[in-house]
């Protein structure tokens, strides 16, 4: 039987919630798709750092990189001091495991409310390929005269040819497998010298991918598109921080932040990916079962496709659609059930097999760009 093994880092306020939800779904999986998994829980989080005054220590990072993925939940916590948490866990793994590219899909399922009116399934099916370890997101900047009117903040953004450009050949590659259009999304106009590097890179490495149709956005024209004709896009690679704000954008195109999933991809052999629902811990409704797992679940199909499981990832996929489609609202007491029911809800439609397959399945892209590129 083939068999992965497991990080699970739960984390801090609906985190536990929702990655119970998505764990009971995985036994579903495992169930029917005939695989097995070792989970190892692994306490980070606000408790963890308020007990023992620790992040993410190296020996964390070493007991982490024996696993096979890290199903992650949420961090963060009103009773740490904004940034601290944030910094030193979420971002710190993805620098530790070089997870090179954060990939958001956004996709509205059929039947999901969105709030954007007239848009449907087939006009919104799109993928950010997320930079994920530089641009203003590295630890840089320095401060002089702080607390006097002379009070200076440099806060610089790094780009190096090598990170833009594994985050512009997995784009590539996905978008090969995709409907074969790849955006590229930056400032170009304003930070003239990273966005010569970016279109660079998009020139280089789009040599290797003739069957690839490429366009430029500026991310001030995405945010208007995104909203308004996001069937323009199937692919599109951009920098840490655009990624970061257009992703929330894309998460409320798709019916919020409950349902929006992400995937922290590492290509190094010795590291570790890990995958997220992009919500945050909403400290404010932790504990009464209002979160909705949507995202978890998501994030878990998109582990298993990365795992090479692609039939059990479409199959997750599918089931979750297929519940999410009959909810009567997508968060809180709107849901009409709990996180807890939600979970068995989607790993009951998983074992029936009853829900019809989402076609152009990323996660299912996803098993096959990993093969391309011998994982
Ligand atoms: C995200 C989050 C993180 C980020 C925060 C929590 C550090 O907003 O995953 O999008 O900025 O990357
Ligand atoms: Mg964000």
């Amino acid at each position: 039987m083939r068999r992965h093994s497991l990080a699970v880092l739960p984390g801090d306020g609906v985190g536990p919630e929702v990655t119970r939800a998505a764990l009971t779904v995985l036994d579903a999986a495992q169930d029917r798709f005939g695989f097995g998994t070792e989970r190892t829980e692994v306490p980070l989080g606000a408790d963890h750092y308020l007990e023992t005054g620790t992040l993410l220590t190296d020996d964390v990072v070493d007991q982490l990189r024996a696993h096979d993925a890290i199903l992650f939940g949420a961090i963060g916590s009103p009773r740490v001091t904004p940034g601290i948490l944030e910094r030193g866990i979420i971002l710190a793994l993805r620098g530790a495991m070089r997870q090179a590219i954060n990939l958001r899909p956004v996709r509205l399922y059929p039947g999901v409310p969105t709030p954007v009116r007239g848009l449907t399934p087939q006009r919104c099916d799109l993928v950010v390929v997320r930079e994920n370890t530089e641009g203003a997101y590295v630890a840089q900047g320095s401060r002089v005269h702080e607390g006097t009117p002379a009070w200076t903040a440099v806060q610089e953004s790094v780009n190096t040819w090598y990170a833009v450009e594994r985050a512009v050949d997995f784009a590539f590659r996905l978008a090969s497998v995709r409907r074969g259009r790849l955006t590229l999304c930056h400032k170009t106009n304003v930070l003239v010298e990273a966005g010569r590097l970016w279109t660079a890179v998009m020139d280089s490495v789009g040599e290797r991918y003739p069957e690839v149709e490429t366009d430029y956005v500026h991310v001030d024209a995405m945010c208007m598109h995104l909203p308004v004709s996001p069937e323009r896009f199937d692919v599109v690679v951009t920098d840490n921080l655009f990624g970061d704000i257009v992703t929330d954008l894309g998460a409320v195109l798709q019916g919020g932040l409950g349902v929006a999933a992400s995937a922290n991809l590492t290509f190094e052999p010795d590291a570790t990916s890990m995958f997220e629902p992009i919500h945050g811990s909403a400290p404010d409704i932790a504990g009464r079962g209002w979160a909705n797992p949507a995202g978890a679940c998501l994030s878990l199909a998109m582990l298993l496709g990365d795992l090479g499981e692609g039939e059990a990832a479409a199959a997750v996929e599918a089931a979750t659609a297929a519940v999410l489609a009959d909810l009567p609202g997508l968060a809180g007491e709107a849901m009409g059930a709990s996180t807890h029911d939600l979970g068995e809800r989607v790993a009951q439609v998983l074992r029936e097999g009853s829900a019809p397959e989402v076609e152009g399945s990323l996660m299912v892209q996803l098993a096959q760009v990993r093969g391309m590129m011998g994982r």
